[in-house]
């Protein structure tokens, strides 16, 4: 690899099980290694059959453990799992993704799991279906749920022969994802974020629907970076194909306002930030019918009826510490009409783009966009990618949140 990433003096456990991927566990030995990491290393028995311990006991300098007590003593899990400073479990099978998930400690590997308080980096490896499976995605969400990072899986050829997702990130990926891991700054830390995202859907009838282009692009760029830094983030998010595994953050996906609305007010309370990026569709039918509605002859009416106002509603319930964004996509008038919504809905600063900008709002990877905060700061940036705006609106969060505390 061209530029090795610096893991100098920094203790890892890496945890290995019974995957063919489990060869590729000696390359990445050998890269923390070279990397300047110190490496420990735990096997489950089936991995054994895959990679032998003395390959990788020689790559990693030290003994390889395997089995919780031997006729030896007992090897203490415990105390490994205080030393290092982070745990890498790959490849980690769909068996012990189950495990890691549950509690389920009846190897050295799921037993040092539960003992470590260091970060935890997951690579998971396995076949296409397997992956896909209801339970192995429940498995993934719980891990990430308990704060675990889940290193993305790679699509390709497989063992099975099948072509698809379950392939595990590559040695040199997983040691960046590391790298990143101890270079973040975790300004974030501690703090958690609620971000909506996405158009909402609202339905006529069983195949019909009232809906807007919002493609969630920017709402999910900020639960990254929010994530990222060390945020704890709940990303309710409205129906788009887009979605995110970054770790840290927990997906919820709903399709109607009334939906997104309820879950908003369920994960508020806890949340020190809220970020209200979602297109909410502003009007529903006032009357879902259950079955397909018939053409007629002539015109036809629908009456429609107010959606709750999610941003507004928040507003009302929010307490000092709290700091909530909202974003505003307007055609006309932009500054004075973001400027009411601001004080409307109670916000801290308000994202304004404008549509008359181009490159700027919907499906765009890019965005044009003004801040406006509550003491009527105003802040106009280029246009940029919403990647970037999603690190400025990061920005002022904290910069806002020191003016409050200091
Ligand atoms: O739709 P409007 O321009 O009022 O949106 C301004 C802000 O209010 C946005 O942050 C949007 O996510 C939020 N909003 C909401 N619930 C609605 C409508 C808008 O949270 N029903």
């Amino acid at each position: 690899m061209a530029d090795l990433p610096e893991l100098k003096g920094k203790k890892i456990l890496l945890g290995i099980s019974g995957s063919i991927a489990a060869y590729k566990s000696a390359f990445l030995t050998r890269l923390l290694v070279k990397s300047g990491a110190e490496v420990q290393i735990v096997m489950t028995r089936a991995s054994k059959d895959f990679i032998s311990p003395l390959t990788l006991s020689t790559l990693s300098k030290h003994p390889v453990l395997s089995d919780v007590g031997t006729e030896a003593g007992w090897n203490n899990h415990v105390e490994l799992g205080l030393w290092a400073d982070a745990m890498v479990i790959a490849p980690a099978t769909a068996n012990t993704l189950g495990k890691l998930a549950n509690g389920i400690c009846d190897n050295m590997v799921s037993a040092t799991y539960l003992s470590a308080r260091c970060p935890v980096f997951v690579a998971p490896a396995m076949d296409v279906d397997m992956w896909h499976h209801p339970s192995t995605q429940n498995n993934i969400r719980q891990l990430q749920s308990y704060g675990n990072h889940i290193i993305p899986v790679g699509t390709g050829e497989l063992a099975s022969g099948l072509t698809g997702e379950g392939r595990m990130a590559e040695p040199e990926q997983i040691v960046r994802f590391l790298d990143r891991h101890f270079s973040a700054k975790e300004d974030f830390k501690g703090k958690t974020a609620l971000i909506t995202a996405g158009p909402t859907f609202e339905p006529i009838d069983p195949v019909r629907f009232i809906g807007n282009h919002s493609s969630g692009k920017m709402g999910i760029a900020i639960a990254e970076e929010l994530a990222a830094r060390g945020a704890q983030v709940h990303l309710v998010l409205g129906p788009t194909k887009l979605g995110t595994d970054a770790s840290g953050v927990l997906l919820h996906r709903v399709t109607t306002a009334q939906q997104m609305y309820e879950k908003c007010l369920e994960v508020f309370p806890d949340s020190d930030i809220a970020v209200l990026a979602a297109a909410v569709a502003d009007y529903r039918p006032k009357n879902v019918s259950d079955v397909k509605i018939k053409k007629k002859e002539g015109d036809m009416a629908i009456p429609l009826e107010r959606t709750p106002d999610i941003a507004a509603s928040l507003g009302k319930i929010k307490s000092d510490h709290q700091l909530m964004v909202g974003f505003a996509l307007e055609t006309n008038n932009e500054k004075s009409n973001a400027q009411g919504k601001l004080e409307r809905k109670n916000l801290d600063f308000i994202v304004l783009n404008s549509l008359r900008d181009k490159g700027a709002g919907f499906n765009h990877d890019t965005n044009k966009v003004t801040f406006i905060r509550k003491d009527n700061k105003v802040k106009e940036f280029e246009l940029q990618s919403k990647k970037n705006v999603a690190r400025d609106s990061a920005d002022e969060i904290l910069e806002i949140r020191q003016l409050t505390t200091a």
